[in-house]
């Protein structure tokens, strides 16, 4: 069971929740909420703070089972200091509440934290937020292992507002749900091993989301069928694999049937050896994510279908798996493109922009409103911006500029780099028309230059998710679900 989110106006005192969850500030004032409470048990938070029972600091809290005057045990979490709450303190803590509420049994709450104000940040912002990482908090990963967790048993969380804010943030909560239950199919279909998650599985996860969605139908083409569309660069990918090559194609029809789509295309490899240009030993199992583009393209699908959006989109997964054998593509082999130009591929380890460039010339067919891709493309990325914000590249300034501020408003973040005709240059071969890799300056520039070539009629961006994706140490090691809620906010944007 996923925990539920809806709006609750009820006030503080009279939730019909088990519990409530207000903030108390580090400069030892209350929210509005807390201060009702306060002069309901005459005082006793203040008290507290008096004491220094409670400091109001960030990550701290405090469960009050039995307070005069309040029906419902009362949770006291620390906020910090006015003023500075950022959005990241406020994810945090939205996060944190909810895995507390989880690990104290209850099974529902009304959260007053709405009312924290954060800097820069709407109410709307924050219930979005609420909505969107309460459930996102709780995700756990065990379709691997033979002991199953417990299924959350905190389900229902209500967002405590001000009846006159219901019209200012009823959209952000089906915002928040929506993209949570687009994030958890993400994560899951990452963290799933390379040897479950095949294209083969892809594929047929595709077709399962078909028919259980009617504004969605699934179509899978296999490697016949692209061999006649001339797909041998994507093809030529999973040449050493046993496993079969898979171009999946999600079609999402909720707006009028003759509006534009926007494309999405998603860089499937479920399981990245380099091939025979071999990758070394040493954290090589993290290549399993390296279908982490394809898994975002899976959940904003998820996201539209739970929201039903009235939009069209349609979602392509270019899918392979890249290993060396007998039969692998070599180094220095030379293979036509769906676009009728020849590719030198020079490294089999620079495969993603192989699979992506065929899916980009079989997506203009549906003469797309936009068309962005979504890759864990280069380690290039990585050393550029490191995990916390993705690589953005466009050919279409508007569209660059809707995806920054679409990451910013979903605080799932990208940030542009150029794509200036001189770095082309470093694409040039002696014996093909575009080699594969462009040498080491500006590994993901030249990667985008490289997918640039197959996207010249249309308006196109492209996300290198490789630092977001996932992460990689300790028990937090797994997908991050990134970047199904900027996605999901450009569309919402475009709604709006
Ligand atoms: N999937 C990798 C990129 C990657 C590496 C993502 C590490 C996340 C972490 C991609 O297929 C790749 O191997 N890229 C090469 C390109 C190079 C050969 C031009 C890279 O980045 O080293
Ligand atoms: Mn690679
Ligand atoms: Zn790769």
């Amino acid at each position: 069971m996923s925990l539920s989110i809806s709006l609750s106006t009820s006030s503080v005192l009279e939730s019909q929740r088990e519990c409530v969850i207000v903030a108390a500030f580090e400069d030892g004032t209350l929210s509005p909420s807390a201060q009702l409470i306060d002069q309901a048990s005459q005082g006793q938070l203040s008290s507290l703070l008096q004491s220094g029972r409670v400091s109001g600091k960030s990550g701290s809290s405090l469960l009050l089972p039995f307070l005069t005057g309040c029906k419902t045990p009362v949770l006291l979490v620390g906020a910090g200091k006015p003023g500075e709450i950022t959005a990241a303190k406020f994810i945090k803590l939205a996060q944190d509440v909810s895995k507390e509420m989880n690990s104290r049994s209850f099974t529902s709450a009304d959260s007053y934290l709405a009312e924290v104000a954060v800097k820069e940040r709407s109410v709307a912002w924050a219930v979005r937020q609420l909505a969107e990482q309460s459930p996102s908090a709780l995700y756990s990963y065990d379709a691997t292992k033979s002991k199953k967790a417990d299924a959350p048993k905190f389900s229902d969380l209500g967002i405590g507002v001000t009846a006159a804010d219901v019209p200012a943030v009823t959209e952000a909560v089906k915002q928040g749900s929506g993209v949570a239950q687009g994030v958890a199919l993400a994560k899951e279909l990452a963290n799933l091993p390379g040897n479950v998650c095949t294209p083969i599985y892809l594929a047929e996860q595709a077709i399962a989301l078909g028919e259980a969605n009617d504004l969605l139908t699934t179509e899978v083409l296999d490697e016949e069928q692209m061999r006649e569309l001339g797909m041998h660069c994507l093809l030529s990918v999973g040449a050493g694999s046993d496993e079969p090559s898979k171009l999946i194609v999600m079609n999402y029809q909720g707006g009028e049937k003759d509006t534009k789509p926007y494309v999405f295309v998603g860089k499937g490899i479920t399981f990245d050896t380099g091939g025979i240009s071999l990758k070394p030993g040493a954290g090589m199992d993290e290549m399993k994510f390296d279908m982490g583009g394809a898994a975002s393209v899976f959940g904003l699908m998820q996201t539209l279908c739970a929201m039903k959006l009235p939009i069209n989109v349609v979602g392509v997964v270019a899918s392979a798996e890249n290993m060396p054998s007998g039969g692998a593509t070599k180094p220095g082999d030379v293979v036509t493109t769906m676009s009728g130009q020849t590719v030198e591929i020079l490294n089999t380890d620079a495969e993603g922009r192989l699979v992506l460039c065929d899916a980009l010339t079989y997506i203009s067919r549906f003469n797309p409103e936009t068309v962005i891709d979504i890759a864990t493309l280069t380690g290039a990325c990585i050393i550029a911006l490191g995990h916390h914000t993705s690589g953005l590249l466009a050919n279409d300034d508007e569209l660059a500029d809707q995806l920054f501020s679409a990451g910013q408003s979903s605080y799932d973040r990208c940030w542009r780099l150029p794509l200036y005709d001189e770095y082309q240059e470093q694409l040039d071969s002696n014996f093909a028309d575009i080699p594969n890799i462009g040498g080491r300056p500006a590994g993901t520039i030249t990667a985008a230059c490289f997918l640039s070539r197959f996207t010249k009629e249309y308006r196109w961006a492209h996300l290198d998710i490789a630092g977001t994706a996932w992460n990689s140490a300790g028990k937090a090691k797994g997908s991050t679900g990134r970047c199904v809620p900027l996605l999901a906010q450009y569309l919402f944007d475009r709604l709006a």
